[in-house]
């Protein structure tokens, strides 16, 4: 028998789940079989895998038998329904979704961050919100080099974070743009070409959205600082892809705008762009593509004594995604 798992990708046709087959593939992840799932719409498609092309099929049970490894990236709703079906079929699930990240008993895990706590699951492991992988990254040296008092965060996000339908009311709007036609918003409540919209999901009693919430608690989770203040500002951006973050950090000990450059320099996953006088700082268009998240425009907060200014930006369908799914998936069956 062929060496390697057997793995599903539930949400194969979207943008997420395709972001997943091409990590799988890049990261050579040892796949003895891959299975494709996605919505009645979509089954008999045709969805490729190192160069073969593979049947999407219904979500159902007994279609996961035999299966040991599955990524979910469908939606919460689905999620709900299925992963535990699936981990009931003997699987592990990773789930992209917002389903279970604040689930006590479920890990939310950045491999660069806490991997100890994926060791401790019921086979249900969660991946971060793609916002707060982006912003928690850089936070995490700060906070082992100088305890974080208090966070700041506006966040610039790109359209695919919405899934293919988001792609195409910005491709589509654009186009109209061009044509001289009017801006027809689909997927968005509002025409997103040329636009911002500070509303990523629905505004909760408080005035926040959903978004700004997973934000504030999964940074949480995932730090194990269940009181850090965070304040939270969650835009849409005409853009295809990355999520840039404005972040704002009040440490206990003050850190130096140098020595935030060492500590980013040295933590995996991180890269230091910031080069101000060459107008070198990280942009969408320069991220997309990469596994790492960029950190530029780093500057003392000249009304704070020990707070910095810094702007990340990371590929939230890889790094925000996919990549963390499968970095999660390497550390449980890796070693
Ligand atoms: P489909 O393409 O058939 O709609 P995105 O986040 O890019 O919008 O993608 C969502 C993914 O989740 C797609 O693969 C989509 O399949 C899949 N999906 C949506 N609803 C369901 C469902 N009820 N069962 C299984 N997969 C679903």
């Amino acid at each position: 028998m062929a060496s390697g798992l057997t793995v599903a990708v539930v949400g194969a046709t979207g943008a997420a789940g395709q972001a997943t087959l091409r990590i799988l593939e890049e990261r050579k992840f040892p796949v003895r079989e891959l299975r494709a799932f996605a919505s009645e719409r979509s089954v008999g498609k045709i969805v490729t895998f190192r160069g073969e092309p593979i049947r999407v099929q219904k979500v159902e049970p007994w279609a996961f038998k035999g299966v040991e490894l599955a990524f979910c990236s469908a939606g919460s709703a689905q999620s709900k329904e299925y992963a535990p079906m699936i981990r009931a079929a003997g699987a592990i699930v990773v789930d992209k979704s917002s389903a279970f990240r604040m689930d006590p008993e479920v890990p939310l895990v950045v491999p660069e961050i806490n991997p100890h706590a994926a060791k401790h699951h019921t086979g249900i492991l969660a991946c971060p919100n793609c916002t707060t992988i982006v912003t928690v990254m850089p936070l995490k040296p700060l906070h082992d080099a100088g305890q974080l008092r208090r966070v700041i965060a506006t966040s610039y996000q790109a359209v695919s974070g919405a899934g293919v339908n988001g792609i195409a009311d910005l491709r589509e709007q654009t186009l109209a743009w061009a044509r001289g036609e009017a801006m027809v918003a689909r997927h968005f409540p509002h025409p997103i070409a040329f636009n911002l919209i500070p509303q990523i999901d629905r505004f909760q009693p408080d005035g926040y959205t959903g978004e700004e919430a997973k934000l504030v608690n999964e940074t949480r989770k995932i730090l194990e600082t269940p009181d850090l203040p965070i304040s939270p500002t969650t835009v849409r951006v005409p853009v295809f892809t990355c999520h840039s973050v404005a972040v704002n950090v009040e440490t206990e000990t003050k850190i130096t705008v140098a020595r935030a450059r060492q500590l980013f320099e040295r933590f995996p996953g991180l890269k230091l762009w910031d080069e101000p006088a060459q107008q070198r700082y990280p942009m969408p268009l320069v991220v997309e593509g990469q596994d790492d998240c960029y950190v530029g425009r780093i500057r003392e907060d000249l009304s704070h004594p020990r707070a910095l200014n810094f702007w990340v930006v990371g590929d939230q369908l890889r790094k925000g995604a996919a990549t963390n799914a499968v970095q999660i998936a390497e550390l449980l069956f890796q070693s």
